[in-house]
């Protein structure tokens, strides 16, 4: 299951990532916005929550830039979230950082190309090894942040 979500900028997209979603069989929960203004922190929060309480295996985010989306996503502990623009970036973060969230700028890519990035996302697995290494010490960071609080 893939949750899905966007701000009033990502609405095209999100609904052309959708179409893409269906035809290749992925199950998805969409989060809205359907193209009411919102703010992305309440939107990438939604998402987000899919996949940290793991009713959701992989969130996939879009605002204008994508940036305001992964600033969010990544606020939020277990979430590592990638914003991609290219197919070597999508490919390499599923390999290398075990990213669970990928975050798109509707402003910034056509739909053709998104469509392609969360198709490579969503089928590109973990590598493990060297870099779970680096995942947990990623974990670690998390964990030293919430103690100073
Ligand atoms: C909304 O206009 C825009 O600021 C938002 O979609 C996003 O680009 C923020 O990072």
């Amino acid at each position: 299951m893939i949750a899905i979500g966007c701000d009033h900028a990502g609405v095209e997209i999100k609904k052309a990532i959708i179409e893409t979603l269906s035809v290749n069989g992925y199950e998805f929960k969409d989060l809205g916005t359907d193209g009411e203004p919102c703010d992305y922190p309440v939107i990438a929060e939604a998402v987000c929550g899919l996949v940290t309480s793991g009713e959701c295996e992989k969130g996939i985010l879009i605002c204008g830039t994508g940036i305001g989306m992964s600033m969010a996503a990544n606020k939020i502990n277990g979430i590592r979230a990638a914003l991609c623009s290219d197919s070597f970036s999508a490919r390499y973060t599923r390999l290398h950082n075990d990213a669970n969230v990928m975050c798109l700028g509707a402003r910034v890519l056509g739909s053709g190309l998104a469509c392609e990035l969360a198709e490579i996302f969503l089928s590109t697995g973990f590598e493990g090894g060297r870099h779970q290494r680096r995942i947990d010490l990623v974990t670690a960071l998390e964990e030293k942040n919430r103690k100073l609080k």
